[in-house]
C-alpha cells in the first residue's frame, strides 16, 4: 500500500515535470537560466535525482515500470533543454557577431599627422639652394659665449648690441664667461672655421633672440640662416652674383635685387640686400666681405684668403611667400593659421 502510492506519487510528480518544464525551458532567455533548469530538472538534486534514490524502495514489478518513466523524463528533458540551449548558443554568437562586427568596406581612419612649420619649410628651400650649389649645412648652439657672438666677431666691448637692452643673457652661475641667448647666427662663422682649414662654404640655420617685445614685425625669437664662402679669391661680385642667384630661386626669375651700404663690425664693405619680388620690396638680409679681424680670430690669414657673409630673416621670407602680414601669426600656436597653408 505505502509502496503504491509513494509509486502514484513518484509517477505524478514526474509527470507534473514533464508537463510544466517545457513552457519554462522555452521561456528562459539566458544561459544561466537555463542551467538552473537543468540543475532543478536533472541535476543531482531534482525530482529525477530523488525519484532514483528512491526507486529501491519499490517492488521490482513497480520498479521496472518507475524505472522506464524516469529515463524516459529525464531523456525528455535532457532533449528540451538541448535545444534550448542550442538556440540560445546561437543568439548569443550572433550578439557578439553583431556587436564585433567590422565593416570592411567603410574607409579607413587617417591618423592626424603633421606637417612642417612655415618657418621651418621655408628655412629647408634656403638651405636646399644653397647646398645644391656646393655649401654645406651647420648648426650651432642657441646658448651662446660672449666671445663667439660677439668678440671673435670684431664687435667693440662698447657695442650697444651688448647691452642688456638688447641681448638676453643666461645666469649660467660660476661661468668664467658671459653666456647669452646668440642674437644672431654670426657666431657660427667663428665656430666653424676654428674648426677648419679654407675653404669654407656653408650656411646655418637657426633660432636667435633679441630683447624685444612681440608685435607685428618684432619676435624675441625669430630665425635666420647665416652664410660663409671663404676661399682664396672671393669678391664681391661672387657675393652679389651668389646672392642675387638666391634671391632669384626662392623668389622667382623676374626677382631683382639690389646692395645699399650698411656697416656689420665682422663685414668690410658691407651691405644691406633688398629684393623685389611678389610686388613689393624685401629687406632680405645684411651681408659683406669677411673682416680681416675675424679671419685673424680664427687663425685664417688675411693675407692668404678672401671671403663673404651673409645672414637673412628666415621668417622674413617665409611671411612674403604666404601672404602673410603678421609676424605674429607665425608663433601663435593657433593650427587654424598654419593649416591654411598645408
Ligand atoms: N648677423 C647680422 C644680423 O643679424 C647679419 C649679417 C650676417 C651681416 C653676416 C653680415 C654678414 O643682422
Amino acid at each position: 500500500m505505502t509502496n503504491l502510492s509513494a509509486r502514484m506519487e513518484l509517477t505524478e510528480r514526474l509527470e507534473a515535470l514533464r508537463a510544466s518544464l517545457p513552457d519554462k525551458v522555452e521561456a528562459a532567455e539566458t544561459l544561466e537560466e537555463l542551467a538552473g533548469l537543468e540543475a532543478e530538472a536533472i541535476g543531482k538534486r531534482s525530482l529525477v535525482a530523488q525519484a532514483r534514490r528512491e526507486l529501491g524502495t519499490l517492488d521490482p514489478d513497480a520498479r521496472r515500470v518507475v524505472g522506464r518513466q524516469i529515463q524516459e523524463t529525464a531523456d525528455e528533458m535532457a532533449r528540451v533543454l538541448t535545444a534550448r540551449r542550442t538556440v540560445l548558443e546561437a543568439a548569443t554568437d550572433a550578439t557578439i557577431l553583431e556587436r564585433e562586427r567590422v565593416d570592411m568596406t567603410l574607409p579607413g581612419r587617417v591618423p592626424a599627422h603633421g606637417s612642417l612649420h612655415l618657418v621651418e619649410e621655408t628655412m629647408n628651400e634656403i638651405v636646399d639652394i644653397f647646398t645644391s650649389i656646393g655649401y654645406t649645412v651647420a648648426r650651432g648652439p642657441e646658448a651662446e659665449t660672449e666671445f663667439y657672438n660677439f668678440t671673435a666677431l670684431n664687435i667693440p666691448a662698447t657695442h650697444p648690441a651688448r647691452l642688456e637692452t638688447d641681448t638676453l643673457y643666461l645666469d649660467y652661475g660660476d661661468a668664467d664667461e658671459e653666456v647669452l641667448l646668440r642674437t644672431h647666427t654670426s657666431p657660427m662663422q667663428a665656430r666653424y672655421m676654428e674648426e677648419r682649414d679654407p675653404p669654407v662654404y656653408v650656411v646655418v640655420p637657426g633660432r636667435v633672440f633679441r630683447r624685444d617685445a612681440l608685435d607685428p614685425t618684432h619676435s624675441p625669437v625669430f630665425h635666420q640662416v647665416e652664410g660663409l664662402a671663404v676661399d682664396t679669391d672671393i669678391t664681391l661680385a661672387d657675393l652679389k652674383g651668389t646672392l642675387a642667384y638666391f634671391a632669384r630661386e626662392i623668389f622667382g626669375p623676374e626677382t631683382k635685387v639690389k646692395f645699399q651700404p650698411d656697416h656689420f663690425p665682422f663685414t668690410e664693405p658691407s651691405a644691406q640686400m633688398h629684393a623685389y619680388a611678389l610686388g613689393q620690396w624685401i629687406e632680405l638680409l645684411g651681408c659683406g666681405m669677411v673682416h680681416p679681424a675675424v679671419f685673424e680670430h680664427v687663425g685664417y690669414d688675411p693675407d692668404a684668403v678672401t671671403g663673404f657673409a651673409f645672414g637673412m630673416g628666415a621668417d622674413r621670407v617665409a611671411m612674403v611667400r604666404h601672404g602673410i602680414t603678421d609676424l605674429r601669426y607665425l608663433f601663435d600656436p593657433d593650427i587654424r593659421v598654419l593649416r591654411q597653408f598645408r
